[in-house]
């Protein structure tokens, strides 16, 4: 393609800007007592996405406005918000996919403690991650210049919870998290299952155990929040479910 045709104005209708509202919920903890909603109408394109809405409302608009994001493309899992009332990741959450002829409303993830607008703190969502142990414990030692080896069919079985980013969409979308913040949580618990199901792991019994607690796997009331949530698709309802099994019967 030329660098004339790239460069040539078009007056293709898909590509020309329209106003979208989005109604942000605020809180400034330094100002106000209660978070408030406010109002930002922003030019857009429907291939922009939420981040690109969030960028111009602080570099144009206000700001003050406050919201994490790292990578923009899916891959940290910085900015997980709640978008017309469902968990999503502002930066995966395109425009053109949003009804853009009502409002846009965009508000902190629930159940963690709300700091600044679209921010909560997420050490106790880090905690719960910790205790779980997400990291290999192996009891032997590989001879030296060797890999420990693995068959595809039992990295198979652990593949879909590798795929973690840690944003907390599942967590803080699960109902048992609102009304019992001590419960371990979706993420906690796929971060234990990518270990207990690792043929080289051998600390899946101090896992089980650990999540065979109170707060652990048996708060789980299988309500699917968390599976919709994941902006990497992981079947998170199903990993839970592997985890209980895996504490009745052993891992397999
Ligand atoms: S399981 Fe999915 S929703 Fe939950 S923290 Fe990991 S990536 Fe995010
Ligand atoms: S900014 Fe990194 S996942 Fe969205």
């Amino acid at each position: 393609m030329s660098t004339a045709t790239l460069d040539a104005p078009t007056t293709d209708a898909a590509i020309l800007p329209f106003t979208v509202t989005f109604i942000i919920r605020r809180f400034d903890p330094e100002v106000d007592d209660e978070p408030r909603w406010q109002d930002f109408d922003v030019e857009m394109y429907s291939t922009d996405r939420v981040l690109d809405a969030l960028h111009k409302i602080k570099w144009e608009q206000d700001g003050t406005l406050t919201f994490r994001r790292s990578c923009a493309h899916g891959i940290c899992g910085s900015d997980a918000m709640r978008i017309n009332g469902r968990n999503r990741l502002a930066c995966k959450t395109l425009i053109k996919d949003l009804d853009i002829s009502k409002p846009i409303y965009v508000e902190a993830i629930k159940g963690l403690p709300l700091e600044k607008d679209l921010i909560v703190d997420m050490e106790p969502f880090f905690a719960s991650y910790r205790e779980v142990q997400p990291f290999l414990i192996a009891n032997s030692t590989p001879e030296p210049g060797k890999e420990r080896v693995q068959s595809i069919a039992k990295r198979e079985i652990f593949d879909d919870t590798t795929k973690c980013i840690l944003c907390a969409a599942c967590t803080s979308s699960c109902p048992v998290f609102w009304t019992d913040g001590q419960y371990f949580g979706p993420a906690a618990i796929v971060n234990a299952h990518r270990f207990i199901f690792d043929s080289r792991d051998d600390a899946a019994n101090v896992r089980l155990d650990i999540l065979n607690d109170k707060e652990g796997v048996w708060r789980c009331r299988t309500t699917f929040n968390c599976t919709e949530a994941c902006p990497r698709g992981i079947e998170v309802t199903k990993a839970i479910a592997e985890v209980k099994q895996a504490i009745m019967r052993g891992k397999p």
